[in-house]
């Protein structure tokens, strides 16, 4: 190359070099390349707004309305989560439907409390399945394939109230059990637990149903069982609303049983469950928690690709006649 080609050369590299150089202080970093829809977890890129689809079986019962209020305290103390609320109203196929919407969605992260858990599982499952990670709350569905499981024992809670039915009648009499809904985990454990915790003594189960969760239903059922038995001892509703129904059909039958009949609910609402027991109506509630501040804590962390725990068991507390003034007791 001669003298004069070679300082061609150097220039057109200098000159080249310019403006590419230039041209990179403009455009500044490259962005990141888009997460393909629905494949991986998405990664946390600055900035970002993750979206949340959050299903709820019903919103019928005043704990699930608490449940999601929580959600929404929780999530707006965090501006870089958005929760998108469907309600299932009690139907499983809504439910199912509502998962497979989050996923065609391409949401970051779903949070669901489920009705039942079998038919729940396979959507729980297609949701993984696409890389979108998944946290259960309360309400188990089958098999491990969630990314996070959130809820107290229900087992215990079970046991807990069968203990203090043997407490309130002395050790023998005649209950009535008013299950929860018998295809969901809730309802399965906590009567287990009862019986568990009324093992031993001398009280009878002598009438049951399952009253799903629901007032009415177990309104309408204790006021078969108070025209079947003369002597009814006590009553374990696995949630309040149950245990309130049994109370009002006890009150209504006029014949003033329901001022002998002890009544032991799960929930402790502070304006349902924790003031029925306050005003005399129930004898004791065991708390079952609403997992929000809890879950919200798991979403962020799964969304920042930090590890969680793939069951988080939380505790209960039970309140009495003798110390819901004073906040309950924690049961170990
Ligand atoms: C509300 C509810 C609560 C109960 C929980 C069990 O739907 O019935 O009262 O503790 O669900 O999943």
């Amino acid at each position: 190359m001669s003298r004069h080609n070679l300082c061609i050369a150097v220039a057109i590299v200098v000159v080249v070099s310019c403006f590419a150089f230039v041209g990179c202080g403009k455009r500044g970093p490259e962005p990141p390349p888009p997460a393909p829809a629905g494949s991986e977890t998405k990664a946390a890129a600055p900035g970002k707004i993750f979206t949340i689809g959050m299903s709820q079986c019903n919103l019928g019962e005043p704990w699930r309305e608490q449940m999601n209020a929580d959600l929404a305290t929780e999530a707006a103390k965090h501006p870089e989560i958005k929760m998108i609320f469907k309600d299932a109203q009690n139907k499983t196929e809504d439910q199912q439907t509502q998962v497979r919407e989050f996923i065609a969605q391409g949401v970051d992260l779903i949070i669901i409390s489920p009705k039942e858990s079998v038919p729940l599982t396979k959507p729980v499952g297609e949701a993984m399945d696409k890389g979108i990670p998944v946290i259960v709350l309360d309400r188990a569905i089958e098999g491990d394939k969630y990314t996070c499981f959130i809820g107290a024992d229900n087992v215990k809670i079970g046991r807990e109230a069968g203990k203090e039915m043997v407490k309130l009648l002395g050790g023998k009499g005649n209950v009535v059990e008013l299950k929860g809904l018998m295809t969901s985990t809730p309802g399965q454990d906590r009567h287990n637990g009862f019986m568990e915790g009324i093992k031993g003594s001398d009280i009878k189960v002598i009438f049951d149903a399952d009253c799903a969760w629901l007032q009415d239903h177990a309104q309408n059922e204790m006021k078969s069982a108070l025209s079947r038995f003369d002597k009814i001892d006590g009553v374990f509703g696995a949630n309040d609303p149950s245990a309130y129904g049994a109370y009002n059909a006890a009150k209504q039958e006029g014949k003033g049983r329901e001022k002998t009949i002890r009544f032991v609910g799960v929930d402790s609402l502070p304006k349902e469950g924790v003031q029925y027991v306050k005003s005399g109506y129930l004898q004791a509630t065991l708390q079952y928690p609403t997992c929000a501040p809890e879950a919200i804590d798991a979403a962020l962390k799964i969304l920042n690709k930090q590890p969680v725990e793939k069951k988080i068991t939380l505790g209960t507390r039970l309140f009495t006649n003798e110390n819901a003034e004073k906040g309950g007791e924690e049961i170990p």
